[in-house]
C-alpha cells in the first residue's frame, strides 16, 4: 500500500551516491582521475563534472515516512551484527525519519534498559572496529536511535504476544502524526516465518490501510528445497500480498552487486557483447576463508549447495545474465530475473562436484577438519564446497557454460565473477613469435577488492611482435569514499521506502531452488565416498578443476588482492 512507489529507485539512489562522494572528497574524484593522466583540463574532465551536475539534478532526495520497525529475534545474533549497525548508519546518513521507533521482541525476560545497554556495548565495539577505520562511536546518532527503542519480551508462538504488540503500536501510531505504518522484521530462525506472519495476520496486524502500510522482512534460509520454500510462500501468502513481503538476500545489499545492472545498461559498450557470439564462458566464484565457524547443527542439514546457490550465486548469476528490464521498477527487474533462473537446464551430478574439507592451513592458521568441528557428525556426508557447471536455454546463453564455485575453508576470500571472451582469431600471428592469444576477461571484483578490471593484449615494445597480457583496473576505492556498511542499509531503506527491487519474490525464490532440487535429490540418494577431499586453506577439490579441464578451461585464480594477481590463461 504504498502510496509513493519509486521507480528507478536503484538508480536514482546510485546516482545520488556517488555524486555525494564527490561533494564529500572534492575536487571531485573523477577530476583527480583525469588529472593524473593528464591536464585536468581535458576534455573527460569536463564532460565528467558537467555529467555529475546533470545527474544531481535530476535525483531529488528521499526520506521514508514515519516509520515503526518491530524486530522479533531482537536478542539474536543478526539484530546484534546487522540490524542495529545498519540502523545506526542510517541515523548518521540522515536516512530515517524523525517519527522512527524501534520495537524488539524476544523471549528474554529483560528491560528495554537491558537490551539497549547490550546493543550499546556491540555497537561501541561494531565503531573502533569500523570497516577497517577504527573512530569513535558517533553519540548523537546512537542516542537518537536508543530514545526510540523499545524492548517487548515475548513468545513468537503465543497470541497473547500480539495482542501486547498491537497496544504498543496504536500508542505509537498517536506519536506519528496519525499514520501507523509497520515494517516488521523477522532476524528469527526459518521454522518461525511462518507461524509469527500468521499470528500477525491473526492479531489484524497486517491490515493495511492508505496511513498504514504493513511490511515484512523475511530472513534466509527461505525453504530448505523447491517444495518447503514452494509451502512458506503459500502459507505467508495466505496472510500478506506479495508486495508486503520483503524476502532477503543479503548478496543484493552489496554495492558492487547492485553495480552489475548499472556496468551493464549504462554503459554503451558492453551490451552489444553480451551474448553467445562473443561470450566464451562464465564464471562465478565466492570463495571464503571462515569455516562452519559455530554454525555445525545448521550447516549439517544445509550443506553449501543450499546455502550459497539458489540465492546467493544464483542472484549474481540472475545479474550478470539476466535480459534488460523495461525500467527500474521493481516488478520489471524481477521478473526479468525469475526468466533467467527459469531457463537454467536441470543440473546433473556430471556437472557438479561437491567437496568437504579436512584439517589444513588457513591464513597461517592450522584449522581442524569439518568433521570434527562442534556439532558434526564424525562421518558427515555434508559438503563445505561446490562447483557446478550450468546451461542457460535462451537465445543470448545457449552453450555459454557459466561455472560457478563456492566453498568454506579456502585459500582467500574473494567474490567475484569473470566474464571471459571469445578468443580472436589467430591467423594474423601464425607467422610471428606470438604462440596464443590471450582471451580478454572482464573481472567483476564483488568483494572485498571492489572495482573491475578489463584483460586484454598489448604489444611488448621492442623489434619483434611480442603479446602481453595487460589489465585496466577500476577499484572503487580510487574514485568513491568508502560508505560506511554492514551490507544490510541499503535494503532496510529500501523496504522503508517500499521498493522491492533488491528483494526475492516469490517465484524468484522458487526457480532457484528448482533449478537446484535434482542435484538436491541425487546428492541426497549418494554420500560421496572421497570426503573429505580438499585440505582447508586449498583451492577445493582436484574433481572441481576437471570439471572444466574436460571442456578445454580452467578455473581463475581464487586471490583476495587482484592487483598482485597473475594473469591466468
Ligand atoms: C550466508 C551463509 O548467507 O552468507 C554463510 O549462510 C556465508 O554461510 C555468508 O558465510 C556469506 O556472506 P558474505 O556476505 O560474508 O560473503
Amino acid at each position: 500500500m504504498d502510496a509513493d512507489p519509486q521507480p528507478n529507485a536503484l538508480v536514482g539512489k546510485m546516482i545520488r551516491r556517488a555524486d555525494k562522494d564527490r561533494e564529500a572528497s572534492a575536487p571531485s574524484s573523477l577530476l583527480k582521475s583525469a588529472a593524473s593522466h593528464g591536464d585536468a583540463s581535458t576534455p573527460a574532465a569536463t564532460i565528467a563534472a558537467e555529467a555529475a551536475a546533470t545527474i544531481a539534478k535530476s535525483f531529488p532526495g528521499r526520506r521514508p515516512a514515519p516509520t515503526t520497525m518491530v524486530v522479533f529475534g531482537a536478542a539474536g545474533d543478526l539484530t546484534k551484527r546487522l540490524v542495529a549497525p545498519a540502523l545506526y548508519n542510517l541515523v548518521r546518513g540522515g536516512k530515517l525519519p524523525e517519527g522512527f521507533a524501534l520495537i524488539g521482541i524476544d523471549r528474554n525476560d529483560e528491560t528495554t534498559e537491558a537490551w539497549c545497554g547490550n546493543l550499546t556495548n556491540m555497537i561501541q565495539a561494531f565503531a573502533r572496529a569500523g570497516g577497517g577505520e577504527r573512530q569513535a562511536l558517533d553519540e548523537k546518532a546512537w542516542s537518537w536511535l536508543i530514545d526510540r527503542m523499545h524492548y517487548m519480551p515475548g513468545d513468537f508462538t503465543q497470541a497473547e504476544t500480539y495482542g501486547r504488540l498491537e497496544k504498543l503500536l496504536s500508542e505509537q501510531s498517536g506519536r506519528q502524526g496519525g499514520t501507523a505504518h509497520v515494517l516488521f522484521y523477522l532476524a528469527v530462525a526459518d521454522r518461525f516465518f511462518g507461524p509469527v506472519i500468521e499470528q500477525l495476520g491473526r492479531a489484524g496486524l497486517t491490515r493495511q490501510s492508505d496511513k498504514a502500510w504493513r511490511r515484512v522482512i523475511v530472513e534466509k534460509p527461505f525453504g530448505h528445497d523447491f517444495a518447503s520454500a514452494e509451502a512458506l510462500n503459500t502459507q505467508i501468502l495466505k496472510v500478506l500480498s506479495e508486495d508486503q513481503i520483503y524476502r532477503i538476500d543479503h548478496f543484493l545489499g552489496k554495492e558492487t552487486v547492485q553495480n552489475i545492472l548499472v556496468l551493464r545498461f549504462a554503459n554503451g559498450i558492453f551490451e552489444p557483447l553480451w551474448n553467445r557470439d562473443h561470450i566464451d564462458h562464465v564464471q562465478i566464484t565466492a570463495a571464503e576463508t571462515v569455516g562452519v565457524e559455530a554454525r555445525g547443527r545448521f550447516y549439517e542439514k544445509t550443506g553449501a549447495l543450499r546455502d550459497m546457490v539458489p540465492n546467493h550465486l544464483f542472484q549474481l548469476l540472475a545479474m550478470i545474465a539476466m535480459e534488460p528490464p523495461i525500467s527500474f521498477d521493481a516488478d520489471a527487474v524481477r521478473g526479468k530475473k525469475t526468466e533467467l533462473l527459469q531457463a537454467i537446464h536441470p543440473i546433473s551430478p556430471e556437472n557438479a562436484v561437491r567437496g568437504q574439507y579436512g584439517a589444513g592451513v588457513v591464513l597461517g592458521k592450522n584449522v581442524r577438519d569439518y568433521r570434527h568441528e562442534a556439532d558434526v557428525a564424525p562421518n558427515s556426508g555434508t559438503e563445505t564446497y561446490v562447483a557446478l557447471k550450468l546451461g542457460i536455454d535462451n537465445w543470448r546463453w545457449a552453450g555459454v557454460p557459466f561455472y560457478l564455485r563456492t566453498g568454506k575453508y579456502l585459500s582467500a576470500r574473494t567474490t567475484e565473477i569473470a566474464v571471459q571472451f571469445r578468443q580472436a582469431p589467430y591467423a594474423l600471428f601464425r607467422d610471428t613469435p606470438v604462440e596464443r592469444l590471450p582471451p580478454n576477461i572482464l573481472m567483476l571484483r564483488i568483494q572485498p577488492d571492489e572495482g573491475l578490471s578489463l584483460s586484454f593484449s598489448a604489444k611488448r615494445p621492442g623489434a619483434d611482435i611480442e603479446i602481453d597480457g595487460v589489465e585496466m583496473n577500476f577499484a572503487y576505492r580510487d574514485y568513491f569514499a568508502p560508505l560506511a556498511s554492514v551490507g544490510y542499509e541499503t535494503l532496510i531503506y529500501d523496504c522503508l521506502i517500499g521498493d522491492a527491487t533488491l528483494f526475492q519474490r516469490a517465484d524468484t525464490v522458487e526457480a532457484g531452488w528448482r533449478a537446484v532440487q535434482g542435484l538436491i535429490d541425487a546428492w541426497a540418494g549418494a554420500s560421496a565416498e572421497d570426503f573429505p577431499n580438499y585440505a582447508a586453506g586449498s583451492v577445493g577439490p582436484a574433481t572441481a578443476d576437471r570439471l572444466l579441464a574436460r571442456d578445454g578451461r580452467t578455473w581463475m585464480p581464487i586471490r583476495a588482492d587482484h592487483r598482485h594477481a597473475e594473469r591466468s590463461a
